[in-house]
């Protein structure tokens, strides 16, 4: 399996690809209004902490277990475990999530494609639609069954073709042209969220010290979209990791997807929130922030409907190198374990989540429910599970040497063992919290 296997035609193939995964929807979408709705400052220092404690750690350790084996998750864990049962599972959870996320994350990706169209169409100008009549299309648009399908199925075709003609040829060149044109957009749009008025306010309110808004529940909210945005807990690292050479440097990677990722979601704060306050909108508007917010202002600022038309090309851009990492997993599974064509893989399994993806355009309790499911419990357990294995079970001179292998930061000892007591000690007791949160102990204690 090892001979002929796909590999990254550079070494920023991976880091483009891999950052492509991670900034996504969490990023632009999600991010923000968990920010809005946390107060801000304590809150984005509390997710700084679980991004470079925690998050870092654990995709450090996913990269470098696809790296050692050069499989996809389910044949990562079996190698290294002489296929105990219990550990192969781990990795097979991970597809599963693959699935899960794909089917709902997809449908999010049709509405900012529907978006787009609504955009070029002149929807949002102010001379068409009243904010009232802008805030309210959203709930339109995502009521509307058939239509949220029929762009939930454009998106898994984009996604489709992406994936279809390989890591080199598909993955790599999609993510060359997909991130610079998304940082480029963001800076522009940046650069124009400066010049306004809400500009001081939003960087008071993203970087200034609120306590009065820290609670229990932000800490464990900030910590489960660590795993989001990161794309760990799933096998995607894993899986981009298995297509690194032995001679490329891991640790340095994940270090680089890691800040990127961690820029762009302050960006994004720092483009949506000076709009918002510079119209007197509010900034715990929800999961609208993007989708009502945003397109309210579009329609009260000069040249609103161009300022929407790129927004919604960054984030469908972004959706689109996120959704190809997780379509990857699901495919790359059919192609190493059960010897399937590419072809064949990718189309199959795209099926299956376009299938599973229609009831969550149908009923957004359905579609909650999938992303509570996925984000509260699989991905931690499969962060839980990287840093165990890695940390544990792994044997530790054939950990040492890989965490070594082509990377200079790697060799020092010190970062090593850094590295070594977060995954060992650290990192699981935090996922532990995570985990008790999601049963709810945590609930009495806070009203
Ligand atoms: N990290 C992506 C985002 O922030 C989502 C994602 C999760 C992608 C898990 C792959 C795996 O939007």
């Amino acid at each position: 399996m090892t001979k002929d296997r796909a590999q990254w035609g550079s070494r920023f193939g991976f880091i483009l690809a891999a950052s492509g995964s991670a900034v996504g929807l969490g990023n632009i979408w999600k991010f923000p209004y968990i920010t809005g709705e946390n107060g801000g400052g304590i809150f984005v220092m509390i997710y700084l902490a679980c991004i470079f404690l925690v998050g870092l750690p654990i995709m450090i350790g996913e990269v470098l277990l696809g790296k050692m084996t050069k499989s996809s998750p389910v044949g990562a864990y079996g190698e290294l475990s002489n296929g105990s049962r219990g550990w192969t599972s781990v990795g097979a959870m991970g597809v599963a999530a693959a699935f899960v996320i794909l089917s709902y994350y997809s449908v999010v990706a049709g509405w900012a494609i529907h978006y787009l169209y609504l955009a070029i169409s002149g929807t949002f100008e102010a001379t068409n639609n009243s904010p009232q009549q802008i805030s309210e299309r959203f709930s339109t648009v995502s009521g509307d069954g058939a239509l949220s399908l029929a762009w939930h199925a454009v998106f898994m075709a984009m996604t489709v073709f992406m994936v279809i003609s390989g890591i080199q040829r598909g993955v790599e060149r999609a993510a060359r042209v997909l991130m610079p044109t998304l940082l480029l957009l963001m800076a522009a749009m940046m650069f124009y969220s400066m010049s306004l008025s809400g500009f001081s306010p939003a960087v008071d309110f993203v970087f200034g010290a609120h306590l009065d808004a820290l609670s229990g529940a932000s800490v464990l909210e900030a910590l489960g979209h660590s795993f989001f945005t990161l794309s760990v807990g799933m096998g995607a690292m894993l899986t981009y990791g298995s297509y690194l050479k032995r001679t490329d440097d891991a640790i340095v990677a994940s270090i680089a997807i890691t800040v990127l990722d961690t820029a762009v979601a302050l960006m994004a704060c720092l483009i949506l929130f000076p709009i918002t306050f510079s119209h007197g909108m509010k900034a715990a508007a929800g999961p609208g922030l993007v989708f009502e917010n945003m397109p309210i202002a579009f329609s009260q600022m000069p040249g609103g409907s161009l300022w929407a038309i790129i927004f919604f090309v960054l984030l469908v851009f972004a959706a689109l190198s996120s959704s190809i990492s997780m379509l990857e997993v699901a495919a790359a599974y059919f192609i190493d374990n059960r010897g399937w064509s590419r072809r064949k893989a990718v189309l199959s399994t795209s099926a299956c989540i376009l299938a599973l993806g229609v009831p969550s355009a149908l009923s957004e309790s359905f579609f909650g429910w999938m992303d509570y499911v996925t984000s509260n419990w699989m991905l931690p357990l499969g962060g839980l599970g990287v840093a165990v294995f890695m940390a544990w079970r792994v044997g530790g001179k054939a950990r040492e040497q890989a965490f070594a292998e082509g990377s200079k930061l790697g060799k020092i000892k010190a970062v090593y063992l850094l590295w070594l007591r977060l995954l060992r000690y650290f990192v699981p007791v935090c996922i532990f919290l995570v985990l008790l949160s999601g049963l709810g102990v945590f609930d009495a204690a806070t009203p």
